[in-house]
């Protein structure tokens, strides 16, 4: 049942009386209780050690999760060894931003700037878009280190800390989880699969970036609904959710009359990819769920971001950010610099109707 992977040397142990698959579990309705231990390595397999410990609870319906505390936290109110009782519930005042795909290239560079300006930053990511470069054999132009690399890193370098969840938001019940645990105030959404000539490649890429992209996001309104329901949600969708019309492109709605009456209508979006298309979609259940739930949004619609540094990623070679440049998840204006700078004729996707 261990979904978190585990970067630091405490552990949480959790009891609850139903499993957190259930959807309909809500925090409130349940026992709810978190014990840490202290390891003297950070290893999961430590868990071994405390087993005598471990078994009688286990046997008790205890559910015995790994997961990730700050360290300041960490060193300011647990013991050096043994089982400790004191509540883990944070207590700090800080508010508590949630970045989903904070390994990646909108994310990384937002998580630094976030726990810089002293949020309580906790990254959430997949790392499937690592394996994906492995899979097409591409790679950043910048070498960039693994993600516990660059946030320990961080922490060296500025002594804060940002807590780590390895997982597919895709699974409700590991996002689940990681809402429990960490409690945040905002989620900025960073993780989907977020290449247009991917999703293009074939059935299966198309297939992937929707249900990876549509489910993801549903499953962080429930979370929200579920689990924090004051909590903001930022949400990056794409200028391409509009495709290229021949009129000015609204902020979001457009005021329509037709046969004699006048309505103000959501503008109409023509995604020109499968990856778009995910992007409309998500679009769509966000502001459904706005509607139906209250949930509160902001749904970005921008356009292609570029550039490589940001003061944070400045600090440390460890730190640096991803500069993708490939034919498949190089951005047109990473792509562009790149090519002027050997001198390769600049080269548009599709037809250049974008651009
Ligand atoms: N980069 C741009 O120019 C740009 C422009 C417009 C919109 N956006 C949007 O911003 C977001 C981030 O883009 P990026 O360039 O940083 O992409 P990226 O591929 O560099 O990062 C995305 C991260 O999300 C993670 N991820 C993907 N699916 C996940 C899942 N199901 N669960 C957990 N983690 C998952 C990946 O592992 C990766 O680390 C995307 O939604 C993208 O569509 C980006």
């Amino acid at each position: 049942m261990a979904h978190l992977v585990l970067t630091s040397s405490s552990l949480n142990l959790s009891n609850t009386t139903k499993p957190f698959s259930t959807p309909s579990n809500h925090p409130s309705t349940i026992g709810h209780t978190m014990f840490t231990f202290r390891t003297p390595k950070p290893q999961l397999n430590k868990l071994v050690l405390h087993e005598q410990t471990l078994l009688p609870l286990l046997r008790r319906g205890f559910t015995v999760f790994a997961t990730t505390l700050p360290v300041s936290q960490d060193t300011q109110t647990q013991p050096t060894s043994g089982f400790n009782f004191n509540s883990v519930e944070p207590s700090t005042k800080k508010k508590r931003v949630m970045v989903i795909g904070g390994d990646g290239y909108c994310g990384w560079a937002t998580a630094l700037h976030l726990s810089n300006k002293n949020y309580e930053v906790a990254i959430v990511d997949s790392l499937v878009r690592r394996l994906f470069d492995h899979q097409l054999s591409l790679e950043s132009l910048t070498p960039i280190a693994s993600i516990h690399n660059r946030i320990s890193r961080w922490k060296s370098v500025t002594g804060k800390t940002i807590q780590l969840y390895i997982g597919d938001v895709c699974d409700f019940e590991f996002l689940s989880e990681t809402f429990e645990s960490f409690k945040p105030d905002s989620v900025v959404h960073f993780g989907e699969q977020r290449s247009a000539p991917y999703s293009m490649i074939d059935r299966s890429r198309a297939v992937f970036t929707q249900k990876n992209n549509v489910i993801g996001t549903l499953n962080v309104l429930f979370a929200i609904k579920e689990y924090r329901e004051d909590c903001h949600l930022v949400k990056l969708g794409t200028m391409g959710e509009y495709g290229t019309p021949n009129i000015d492109i609204e902020e979001g709605y457009l005021t329509v009359t037709h046969n004699g009456r006048t309505d103000t209508l959501p503008y109409p979006k023509q995604g020109s990819s499968f990856y778009h298309l995910s992007k409309v979609h998500d679009s769509n259940n966000i502001a459904f769920t706005c509607k139906a739930w209250g949930i509160r949004a902001t749904d970005l619609n921008q356009g292609v971001v570029y550039g490589v540094r940001t003061d944070e990623t400045e600090l440390h070679e460890d730190l640096c950010n991803r500069l993708d440049y490939d034919g498949v998840f190089g951005t047109a204006l990473n792509r562009f610099c790149v090519q002027a700078a050997v001198g390769h004729p600049l080269t548009v996707y599709g037809k250049g109707g974008q651009v």
